[in-house]
């Protein structure tokens, strides 16, 4: 019986796989060679020769950027990534149906990406980022059911993310990045099971973060929005995004209170949410991130003060609060411990009292900037400590040093 059965599923396999076969174009090391000869003779400059061995005297599966499947010895991996390439996709790629790999990274390719590229239907791989091409994402790429990574960035891409992105189930990292795309953010991809990066930065998307960001399932570790024009306030919810390690958000048109919710992100090294509008001040829950290393919440219109806990985030490298209305003094007592701080921006903001003691222990400092804030008081001799300062800003404030008052004067010093 159970023998029975499984001779019956066994034929009715076998029986698909002859119709699948039997429905797609011809299936043998022929296809190849004419789809890459197709594709090579749509290449208008190759100058340093790469290609050169491209040609039916030689074996297809030596021939450079060519790595083929061992059994039937048809094109497993296509990578001519940085060589110098001008030209155009032939759309013949798409009969490479072996294909789990396509590199064309790193070169001068331009015009549309072909939709042919979605009859790779083992494609894991599409890297064609850093090239120039133009036109929409085809529609047909959401098709490719075992893409994992995907990354078209710096090319001009135009129109909207197809939101059938959100189908493609296996998809680890999604870079888009540096492109001119329109349109709102596909919702799909923040419920991703495998989804790790999203990459979206520098293009126009609009809308704003869904909601219910991440409460089906996310493993998103890195997601970059920064330098789109997208709205609305970020979600309570964006806590449920629990793996992120870096958020950046910086340079949108981002309204509404920060949530106290990202203190839980307690994986977040990386938290820039600068260059947008919000409203109120910094949560004290920010000082939770004890694993932060760049924190980017410059210009943003934040008012109060900085919750004190936030200098005793050991990991934080970066500090940047410039440029927005806080307030407040640094006391003398206060507990810090920042022994990896680089670079630390609190320009253009109202804190007053002494420069923070805490300053002169940082030994890394490499960059101080604190002009334009009512900071009176000295300057502490212990500054000669901090040797590896090459930029110092303490301009417009209430300080006095060497005999009078420090202001207006040379902008940033160079040490
Ligand atoms: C590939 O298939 C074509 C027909 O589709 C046939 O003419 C050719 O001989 C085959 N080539 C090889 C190497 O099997
Ligand atoms: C083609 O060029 C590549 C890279 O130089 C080389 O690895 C390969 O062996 C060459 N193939 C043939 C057939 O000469
Ligand atoms: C393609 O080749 C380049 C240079 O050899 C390499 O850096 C890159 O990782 C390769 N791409 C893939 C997908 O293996
Ligand atoms: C491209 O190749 C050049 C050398 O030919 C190398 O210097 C450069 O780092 C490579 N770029 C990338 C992105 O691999
Ligand atoms: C390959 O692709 C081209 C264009 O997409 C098509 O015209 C051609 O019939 C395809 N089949 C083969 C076997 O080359
Ligand atoms: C890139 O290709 C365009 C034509 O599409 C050409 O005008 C330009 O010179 C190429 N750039 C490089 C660096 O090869
Ligand atoms: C190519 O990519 C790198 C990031 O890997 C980026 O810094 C660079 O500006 C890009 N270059 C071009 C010409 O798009
Ligand atoms: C995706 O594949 C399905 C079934 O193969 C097909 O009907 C549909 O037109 C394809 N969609 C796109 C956008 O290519
Ligand atoms: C995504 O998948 C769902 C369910 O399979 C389907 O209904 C929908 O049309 C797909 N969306 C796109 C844009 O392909
Ligand atoms: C987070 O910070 C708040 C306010 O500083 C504090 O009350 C709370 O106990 C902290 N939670 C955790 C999990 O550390
Ligand atoms: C400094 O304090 C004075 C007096 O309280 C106030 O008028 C001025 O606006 C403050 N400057 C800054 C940059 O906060
Ligand atoms: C800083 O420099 C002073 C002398 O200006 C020295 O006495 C002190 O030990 C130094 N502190 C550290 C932490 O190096």
């Amino acid at each position: 019986m159970e023998k029975g059965c499984f001779l019956f599923v066994a034929l009715f396999m076998a029986n698909c796989l002859a119709l699948s076969l039997a429905s797609t174009p011809a299936q043998n090391v022929t296809t190849d060679v004419s789809a890459l000869l197709e594709f090579k003779n749509l290449i208008s400059s190759d100058p340093f020769s790469n290609l050169a061995n491209w040609s039916s005297t030689n074996f297809v599966c030596n021939w450079q950027g060519i790595s083929c499947n061992l059994q039937n010895q048809r094109a497993m991996a296509l990578n001519l990534s940085n060589l110098s390439l001008t030209g155009t996709i032939a759309p013949h790629l798409g009969n490479l149906t072996f294909l789990t790999s396509l590199d064309l990274s790193f070169n001068n390719f331009s015009g549309f990406i072909p939709t042919e590229l979605a009859n790779l239907q083992q494609l894991q791989l599409l890297h064609l980022n850093n090239n120039s091409f133009s036109g929409a994402i085809p529609l047909s790429l959401s098709n490719i059911s075992n893409l994992e990574r995907l990354n078209l960035e710096y090319n001009f891409l135009e129109g909207s993310i197809p939101q059938g992105i959100g189908n493609l189930s296996n998809l680890k990292t999604l870079t888009l990045g540096h492109n001119q795309l329109t349109g709102s953010l596909p919702y799909g991809i923040f419920n991703m099971s495998f989804l790790e990066e999203i990459d979206l930065t520098e293009n126009s998307l609009s809308g704003s973060l869904p909601l219910d960001i991440c409460n089906y399932r996310s493993k998103v570790k890195k997601l970059y929005l920064s330098m789109n024009q997208i709205q609305g306030a970020i979600p309570q919810f964006i806590y449920k995004c629990r793996d992120l390690e870096h958020l950046s958000l910086s340079y949108n048109q981002l309204h509404g209170t920060i949530p106290r919710t990202l203190g839980y992100l307690s994986k977040l090294k990386d938290l820039s949410i600068g260059a947008n509008t919000f409203e109120g001040g910094i949560p004290l829950e920010i000082g939770n991130l004890t694993n932060l290393e760049q924190l980017d919440m410059k210009s943003s219109s934040l008012t109060g003060r900085i919750p004190l806990s936030i200098f005793n985030i050991s990991s934080l490298r970066m500090i940047d609060f410039s440029n927005n209305s806080l307030s407040g003094s640094f006391p003398a007592g206060m507990s810090y411990n920042l022994p990896a701080l680089e670079q630390l921006y609190l320009y253009t903001n109202h804190f007053d009292g002494s420069i923070p003691s805490f300053i002169w222990e940082c030994k890394n400092l490499v960059v101080l900037r604190l002009a334009e804030n009512n900071f009176t008081g000295g300057i502490s001799k212990r500054i000669g400590n901090l040797t590896s300062l090459k930029g110092l800003d303490l301009n417009d404030n209430e300080l006095t040093g060497g005999g009078g008052k420090i202001s207006s004067g040379a902008r940033y010093w160079p040490c």
